[in-house]
């Protein structure tokens, strides 16, 4: 989208805003098709990246499933229209409760601790489910987001493959999917076939004679840094199909390929406007600060996140290095610290790119400061706006669940 575009939503639709390109998220989803050419590949997106439901809306129609990690998400993507079948429920420590409602649902169960499965079984001999493992590999952008290898709490470990398998014995269940997340953001495409090689050692028929897919997790990264190089994912699919087809033959039989893509898809159609109201010189910092903050886009203080920004109403100001603060009482609330920029005035208009992924969806209400309001662009158009609560809506909320209680303890 050009700078005129941005400047138009600011002014319609205020600041702070989250927009969208919704036409951005489908070219991905189909660049992921043609990358991976496998003729049973499953795209499942990660609801957590992103949660607006016009952009949901538009994956649902182009064929998308969907990973979801709570009960909330599973109802959320029902509510929206995507088939049970479409859907994965891939929780962590997940109560009775959390996970009885979605079995209800007829979704599919991904069971990444044994202690869960031996409850799965207890309840439901003979159900069918897909196990999450540990693939032992570990790569992401950030240590908090690698989600293989040893100090990660998810999957079960491969060295446990017998203990699977005496419980999946004893309660006769059905497994018809193995699943694996290596990481977020992963960086070398080698910790792709690596994960994958590691998913197969145990896919064989004697183990699980029921598999009807592999499911090989999210983690494409896209780049954040000017200078970052594109991971060639022309390369890297097509490794993957080959490698998935050989497999298929080692198995006996063929079957489906599943990823579930959160920030590839999303992050790069994302961008965060927001206005600058106060420019302050603190000796040797000179400070631009906006009407956001990091409840409203977290990455850069919860990973280290480099998101670029841009002046929107002065792009070609002369060059200073600026820290680009929020408005929330922390010292640590910052988008970009040192960074070089033209020059920032009270008033200009700036963009933080790559706010599509992990940003809304992460946000909070920290200082009893709404989330922004979100629009949607398609085609040269706005297709949908998701308005910001209201400082009524937040107290109203807020009073609204609040009851007095009189109970003994
Ligand atoms: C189980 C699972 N699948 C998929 C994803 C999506 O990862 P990404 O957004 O990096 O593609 C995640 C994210 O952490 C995840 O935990």
């Amino acid at each position: 989208m050009q700078n005129e575009h941005f400047l138009t939503l600011a002014e319609h639709f205020g600041t702070p805003l989250f927009v969208y390109d919704a036409g951005m998220v489908l070219e991905r989803y189909n660049d992921l098709k043609r990358f991976i050419d496998h003729p049973r590949l499953e795209l499942h997106y990660a609801l957590k990246a992103n949660f607006n439901p016009a952009l949901l809306t538009a994956l649902r129609d182009a064929g998308c499933g969907i990973d979801a990690v709570s009960p909330g998400e599973v109802e959320y993507a029902l509510h929206l229209g995507f088939a049970p079948e479409k859907i994965i429920y891939t929780a962590n420590n997940m109560t009775d409760a959390e996970f009885e409602k979605v079995y209800a649902s007829g979704v599919v169960m991904n069971i990444g601790e044994l202690s869960r499965l031996r409850k799965a079984g207890f309840a439901h001999p003979g159900m069918s489910v897909c196990l999450r493992f540990n693939p032992d590999v570990t790569d992401g952008d950030s240590a908090k987001t690698m989600t293989g290898g040893e100090l990660t709490k998810f999957g079960i470990l491969l060295e446990d493959i017998d203990k699977v398998l005496d419980i999946v014995r004893e309660y006769r269940l059905k497994v018809v999917g193995l699943h694996e997340h290596t990481g977020s953001g992963i960086q070398k495409p080698e910790s792709f076939h690596a994960a994958m090689k590691a998913l197969m050692s145990i896919a064989t028929p004697e183990n699980f004679p029921d598999l009807e897919f592999l499911d090989f997790g999210g983690g494409f990264k896209v780049p954040y840094k000017p200078d970052e190089q594109p991971i060639d994912y022309v390369t890297l699919g097509s490794g993957i199909a080959e490698r998935f087809k050989e497999f298929e033959k080692s198995y006996g039989r063929q079957l489906k390929i599943k990823f579930e893509p959160g920030k590839f898809m999303v992050a790069q159609c994302g961008t965060l406007l927001t206005r600058v109201n106060t420019i302050k010189r603190n000796r040797k910092r000179l400070i631009a600060g906006t009407d956001s903050g990091f409840p409203q886009l977290i990455r850069p203080v919860l990973y280290d996140a480099y998101h670029q920004i841009f002046n929107l109403s002065n792009p070609e100001g002369r060059e200073e290095i600026y820290d680009i603060c929020g408005n929330i009482c922390e010292t640590g609330d910052r988008f970009a610290e040192q960074r070089p920029m033209p020059e920032i005035r009270e008033g200009d208009l700036l963009g933080i790119a790559n706010a599509g992924a992990y940003c809304y969806s992460m946000g909070g209400i920290y200082n009893l400061r709404a989330m922004p309001s979100e629009v949607v662009v398609k085609g040269g158009k706005v297709i949908s706006l998701r308005r910001r609560a209201t400082d009524k809506d937040l107290i109203d909320n807020i009073t609204g669940t609040t009851e007095s209680c009189d109970m003994a303890l």
